[in-house]
């Protein structure tokens, strides 16, 4: 049984990844092509613009039509089920590796005090109560004026960044916040974009004027999808990063992530428009790498000033294995064995095993990122970890450190000179 739902994992996985680049891709494309159209010859009838170009051995001459051409042609390609696709493959991924292991990947019981069947109720309403939110504001006046309700859907994604990074553990707040916008992405596909022009469709069947509220709308929420696509990636592939989904600030830092999003792609956008390039937005969004960087390194379990620290310092060496090696058997075993004492675990999570010392020297470099950089493991702090025994790890990692750099290619060099 086990086997089936790793693999269901894998192939979803799969499906959900090809789907997003897909989507990704038209979306990307639609935007360069747009940007990319000129109206230097003489066009048909009620066009806007057009574009040569050249690709796979042919040449493509397209034309766009801002509401409609004058007659409609027998074929139409619609662009959605890219979408459509990505988020219902994300959300049995969703169900897979989230929702039958919150209390891993969900719960942070030093946060909230929730089960298991509340927590997916609070991840299910928050990702319907976002998108009915976001649609609210956008349909409401602030809608009217484009930067206004660009600040406003901003402010709102970092409210709910903070929020869910308050009730949910580091990584289930970070995959709460990207479930969330990509469903505002792809119903801003389905619930706005498709219906408006499904209707502009009609009206022009029937012989009568479109209304030109829905493509007014519909350019509205690309533009919003445009400058969400870089975030949510991020948001998506962060969950695998413990430095930034589990420290202190990881939620400031996913508000400064989505402001670089924009940033670049304002960069690539104002290039295929051939207006002035805005090279400052890579200025600027290297600042802001550089600033998340010292965020998530402030932010790691604070370690400094628990009093055992003095005692611990001063022991050496085989005193500093043992003392990891105790912590690890208390805290990491019962999920990190061969055969798992956790409930509902069959197998060591990623293969790793942490039965002995030697385990534990040669993973070290993994248990400094997820127990001294971060606080990613143990899932949700589930064994009340303390601070004194996360020192534990580093200081032997630190050891083991020195050792390896004596023996270093550098070392060998100088000895050479
Ligand atoms: C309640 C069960 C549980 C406990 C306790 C636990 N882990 Fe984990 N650990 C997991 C799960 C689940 C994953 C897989 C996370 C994922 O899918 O990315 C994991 C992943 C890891 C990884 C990453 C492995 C890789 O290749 O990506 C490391 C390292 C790790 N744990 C170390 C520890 C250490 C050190 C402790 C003790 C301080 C600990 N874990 C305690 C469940 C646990």
């Amino acid at each position: 049984m086990d086997i089936i739902f790793l693999w269901a994992e894998v192939l979803v996985r799969w499906l959900h990844v090809v789907a997003g680049i897909a989507w990704i891709g038209s979306s990307f494309y639609f935007i360069a092509l747009d940007y990319s159209l000129n109206d230097k010859n003489k066009l048909p009838p009620k066009a806007f613009g057009e574009a040569w170009q050249v690709h796979g051995g042919g040449f493509y001459h397209l034309v766009k039509y801002l509401v409609a051409p004058k007659n409609l042609p027998d074929e139409l390609t619609w662009f959605k089920w890219e979408a459509y696709t990505t988020w219902i493959s994300g959300f049995f991924l969703l169900i897979l590796v989230y929702y039958s292991h919150s209390q891993l990947y969900l719960i942070d019981t030093f946060k909230l005090e929730i089960n298991e069947f509340q927590a997916i109720c609070i991840s299910l309403l928050g990702i319907v109560v976002g998108w009915v939110i976001y649609d609210f504001i956008c349909r409401s006046k602030i809608g009217e004026n484009t930067v206004t309700l660009s600040a406003v859907v901003y402010i709102f994604i970092v409210f709910c960044a903070y929020f869910y990074s308050e009730i949910f553990s580091g990584r289930g707040a970070f995959t709460q916040l990207g479930v969330m916008i990509g469903t505002i992405m792809v119903a801003n596909v389905a619930m706005v974009i498709i219906p408006g022009q499904k209707k502009v469709v009609n009206a022009l069947i029937k012989g009568n004027k479109p209304d030109p509220i829905h493509g007014i709308r519909a350019k509205q929420r690309s533009l919003h999808n445009n400058y969400l696509t870089l975030p949510v990636i991020f948001v998506m592939l962060a969950g695998h990063y413990p430095m930034v989904f589990a420290t202190k600030f990881s939620w400031l830092i996913l508000a400064i992530v989505i402001a670089i999003g924009a940033l670049i792609r304002h960069f690539f956008n104002s290039r295929h428009a051939k207006k002035k390039t805005p090279w400052w937005t890579w200025v600027l969004s290297t600042i802001l790498i550089v600033f998340i960087i010292y965020l998530s390194n402030i932010g790691k379990p604070d370690i400094s000033d628990d009093e055992k620290l003095a005692s611990l310092q001063k022991d050496i060496n085989l005193e500093i294995l043992l003392n990891a090696a105790e912590v690890v058997e208390v805290h990491c075993a019962m999920c990190h064995a061969k055969y798992p004492s956790w409930e509902r675990m069959s197998r060591p999570p990623k293969g790793l095993i942490l039965a002995n010392k030697d385990d534990i020297i040669l993973n070290i470099d993994s248990l400094y990122q997820q127990v001294v950089l971060s606080n990613a493991m143990p899932p949700g702090n589930i064994t009340w970890m303390e601070y004194s025994e996360r020192e534990t790890i580093k200081l032997l990692y630190q050891e083991i450190l020195k050792n390896r750099n004596t023996s270093s290619l550098w070392q060998q060099f100088k000895e050479i000179l």
